[in-house]
């Protein structure tokens, strides 16, 4: 039995924060952030919200569309790596606030590929037979835990929310084909947080030290990001007998355009075949695959039969890709 995702919703909070609210935050400016990046505007939550709060409303906006109630969903599966709190997961939280009575769930930490981690997993609860609808959420409120005076970093990350439902597929052949997924621990020491877990836990040196933020070393990050998502496209395609112009769209994690920009050039793709949207969300870690998934369906770029691949490359480093076949129009 195949899964297949039935339905697609976002949530993104109407705060923005442009380049030109930076300019005043850091020692940078609109053409910088612009040039090297492709983001124009990000999106922040109140202070006071939590990621669940994105989460809920997102997954509200599928099973709106799939016209189903909450009560039916046998789990829930949370990717992020902004908790409401540490204990317990996201899920619990987003399962209460939509009244799914009926279902389990957790979180998973896949960094910016936990959405793929997330629809990867969903799959094998369909395939086995074991569940008939499962909720799949990215979600990030970056907000949080991004160091707003360290300008390598700030600029990036924004907050937003996207959910896919995934089903047995009815038969037609379309759903999820295949994923390829990968990790290498090297890049452990590119994109971290370094304190506030169990190696060292939070004090207030460590705060003082503003260890508890986001770091990253962009360079190598962006080189292995294209390396992997690159790799892992054709290795997919290859596969399944296929080429690029099997494909209808790549649904790249939205990072930074200069790497969407690298992958699309060495893998042959037409700008149409690219889903872009990282100008008005910039990173928002999780969610940027089921956002940007959202936005083509909703744009028209997604109807039914039509071939797409997610690929996403991420912290720990993990990476990887989910060739599919859109379901529905
Ligand atoms: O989603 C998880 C995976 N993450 C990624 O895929 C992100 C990968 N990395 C990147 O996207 C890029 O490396 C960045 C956007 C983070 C940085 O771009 P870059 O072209 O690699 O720039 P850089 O770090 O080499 O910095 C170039 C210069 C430096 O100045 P010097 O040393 O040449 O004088 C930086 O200090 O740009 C400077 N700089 C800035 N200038 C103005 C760094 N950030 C800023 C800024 N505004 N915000």
């Amino acid at each position: 039995m195949g899964a297949t995702i039935t339905a697609v919703g976002h949530y993104a909070p109407e705060k923005k924060l442009t380049n030109k609210d930076f300019e005043k935050m850091v020692d940078t400016n609109d053409e910088w952030i612009s040039t090297r990046t492709g983001i124009k505007e990000r999106r922040i939550l109140s202070k006071e919200k939590g990621t669940s709060y994105m989460a809920v409303r997102a997954a509200k906006a599928a099973l709106a569309q799939r016209n189903i109630s909450a009560e039916e969903l046998d789990l829930i599966i949370v990717a992020t790596v902004t908790p409401d709190r540490f204990v317990p997961g996201t899920a619990p939280y987003v399962q209460g606030e939509l009244g799914a009575n009926n279902c389990w769930g957790y979180d998973i930490n896949g960094g910016c590929s936990g959405f793929i981690c997330a629809v990867a997993t969903a799959t094998q609860f369909i395939e086995s037979g074991k569940y008939k609808k499962v909720m799949v959420i990215g979600a990030d409120k970056m907000s949080a835990i991004v160091d707003y005076e360290d300008r390598n970093t700030c600029i990036l990350f924004g907050d937003a929310a996207g959910a896919v439902l995934l089903e047995p597929s009815n038969g037609d052949g379309f759903g999820v084909d295949d994923f390829m997924l990968h990790m290498d621990g090297i890049g452990q020491e590119y994109l971290y947080i370094k304190a506030g877990g169990s190696r060292l836990p939070a004090s207030h040196e460590t705060v003082d030290q503003r260890l508890h933020y986001l770091y990253q070393d962009g360079k190598p990050v962006f080189k292995f990001a294209v390396s992997g998502m690159t790799d892992v496209a054709k290795r997919l395609l290859d596969k399944h007998d296929l080429t690029v112009k099997d494909l209808k769209l790549l649904i790249p994690h939205q990072a930074n355009m200069r790497i969407i920009d690298a992958v699309a050039s060495r893998l042959g793709l037409e700008p149409d075949q690219v889903m872009i949207n990282i100008h008005s969300y910039g990173n928002t870690t999780a969610a940027t695959i089921p956002m940007a998934m959202s936005e083509a369906y909703q744009q028209g770029r997604l109807k039914k039969g039509d071939r797409a691949m997610m690929v996403a490359f991420g912290a720990g480093f993990i990476w990887g890709g989910i060739l599919f076949q859109w379901a529905f129009d």
